[in-house]
């Protein structure tokens, strides 16, 4: 039977990897957007501070919950590159909201959340707005690419090297591992 995650690390898992993907995609289509523009940035504004709230609270149970152990088919190279680049996902899932608020609160208005207004934490500053807006964006393609890595990832170990990787992270009933099958 494989390992799994703790179901609380499971349940956050999803939970962000839903939100992560619907601030990406409403995040590129609001900046193409001429008539829905303003309703778009509301939405993506709020997925976005719930997503910094959802990362520290996942950061803490990191360090709490302990995940299963690697299955023998990852290596001790490829263990590295993944702990690099789940730590990079964490990092960028911090930074990204906090750019985008302190974005924000430098074009003197102050972001909305589920309808309530944040403090600003940055002074009203155009010069601060264009950096920060070009930071966002990179910060932004830089989370596609990591999270097409991890998927990539993920997909040829469980598809190729059929290690139930996946099933790790997954609900549902567990399956014993069938006799018959790839070791
Ligand atoms: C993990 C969370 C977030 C992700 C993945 C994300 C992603 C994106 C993406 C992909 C874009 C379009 C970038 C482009 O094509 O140049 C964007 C733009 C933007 N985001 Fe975010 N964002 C996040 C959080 C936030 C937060 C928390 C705020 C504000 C409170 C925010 C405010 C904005 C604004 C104002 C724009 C630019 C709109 C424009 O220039 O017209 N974002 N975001």
């Amino acid at each position: 039977v494989t390992a799994r995650f703790p179901v609380r690390s499971r349940i956050l898992h999803w939970l962000s990897a839903v939100l992560v993907f619907a601030a990406l995609l409403i995040g590129f289509a609001m900046v193409n957007s001429v008539g829905n523009y303003a309703a778009l940035l509301a939405v993506h504004m709020t997925i976005g501070v719930a997503i910094l709230v959802i990362v520290i609270v996942r950061i803490v149970n990191r360090f709490t919950a302990k995940p299963p152990n690697w299955p023998p088919t990852i290596g001790t190279l490829e263990g590295k590159i993944i702990s690099n680049s789940e730590r990079l996902m964490y990092l960028l899932l911090v930074a990204q909201p906090l750019v985008g608020w302190t974005m924000v609160s430098a074009t003197g208005r102050s972001a909305v959340v589920f309808g309530l207004h944040l403090p600003s934490i940055a002074p009203f500053d155009e010069g601060l707005f264009f950096a920060l807006r070009q930071t966002h964006s990179v910060l932004a393609y830089l989370l596609v690419v990591v999270i097409a890595a991890h998927v990539s990832g993920v997909l040829l170990h469980t598809v190729a090297l059929r290690d139930r990787v996946l099933s790790r992270m997954m609900f549902g009933l567990r399956r014993a591992r069938s006799s018959s099958g790839p070791p």
